[in-house]
C-alpha cells in the first residue's frame, strides 16, 4: 500500500548527477531519499576489510544479508551512512571503494538482499530512490521514473572537481576511464545491468545545472501526484 506518496525511480551511470538532483527532489517533495549505490558501496568497503575476494558471491551474500544498513538525515539536508552502528559517510565516498562497490554488485548473492531492503525502505511510498536498476527490477512499477545521463566527458570532470572538493588526489584521465570502466561493467553485467526502463523519461544532464534538472522532474511528478489524486477521487 502507498500510503505516504509516489515512489520515484531515479536511474543513470555513474557521475550523471543524479545523487545531487534525488536529494533536492525528495526534499521539495518532502519524501525521504535512498542512495542505493551507498548501500553497495558499504559491501564493497567490508568486503575489501575483510579480505573477502570481489569474486566469492557466496561469501559476499552473507555478508551483505547480515549488515544493518542505516541512512540518517541530517539538518543540512545530507545524510550519514551507518553500518551496525559505525559511521562509514567519508569511508564509502573513496574511489577504490566505488571500484569495488562495482564488483561486488555483479553477484546476484549481493544484489538479491539490497533489492529486498530497498524494497523494505521504499515500498510505503513517499520516496526517492537513486541507483542503476530501480525503474528496471526494484521497482518496475514505480509512479514515476528517470534515466539521468551525461556524456562521459562532463561526468569525469564532475567527479574530478568532487575529489578536489573533499582533497582528494585526482586526476581527470584516469577518472575519466575509471568511469568508463565503471560503465562497462554495469552495463554488461549479467544481472540487473544498467538500463533505461521501457517507461523511463530520458534526461540528459548535460550543460544543464542540477537546479533546471529537478525543476523539469518536479514538473513530472506533480503531475503524477495530481493524476493520482484525481483517480482516487473516482467513486
Ligand atoms: O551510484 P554509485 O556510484 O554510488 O554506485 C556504486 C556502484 O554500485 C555502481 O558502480 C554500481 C552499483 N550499483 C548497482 O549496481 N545498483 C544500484 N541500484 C546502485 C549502485
Amino acid at each position: 500500500m502507498r500510503s505516504n506518496g509516489l515512489i520515484i525511480a531515479i536511474d543513470g551511470p555513474a557521475g550523471a548527477g543524479k545523487s545531487t538532483v534525488a536529494r533536492e527532489l525528495a526534499r521539495r517533495l518532502g519524501y525521504v531519499y535512498v542512495d542505493t549505490g551507498a548501500m553497495y558501496r558499504v559491501v564493497g568497503l567490508l568486503a575489501r576489510e575483510q579480505g573477502i575476494d570481489a569474486g566469492n558471491g557466496a561469501q559476499l551474500g552473507e555478508l551483505a544479508g547480515r549488515l544493518a544498513i542505516r541512512f540518517e538525515a541530517l539538518a543540512d539536508g545530507t545524510q550519514r551512512v551507518l553500518v551496525d552502528s559505525r559511521d562509514v559517510t567519508a569511508a564509502i565516498r573513496e574511489q577504490e571503494v566505488g571500484e569495488w562497490a562495482s564488483r561486488v554488485s555483479t553477484r546476484a548473492e549481493v544484489r538479491e538482499r539490497m533489492v529486498a531492503a530497498q524494497r523494505e525502505i521504499g515500498g510505503a511510498g513517499g520516496v526517492v530512490l537513486e541507483g542503476r536498476d530501480i525503474g528496471t527490477v526494484v521497482f518496475p512499477d514505480a509512479d514515476v521514473k528517470f534515466f539521468l545521463e551525461a556524456s562521459a566527458a562532463e561526468r569525469g570532470r564532475r567527479r574530478h572537481h568532487q575529489l578536489l572538493g573533499r582533497g582528494e588526489a585526482a586526476d581527470l584521465r584516469q577518472i575519466a576511464a575509471e568511469i568508463e570502466g565503471r560503465d562497462r561493467r554495469d552495463q554488461a553485467r549479467e544481472h540487473s545491468p544498467l538500463r533505461c526502463a521501457p517507461d523511463a523519461l530520458r534526461l540528459d544532464s548535460t550543460g544543464l545545472s542540477a537546479a533546471q534538472v529537478v525543476d523539469e522532474m518536479l514538473r513530472r511528478c506533480r503531475d503524477a501526484e495530481r493524476a493520482r489524486g484525481a483517480r482516487q477521487q473516482k467513486p
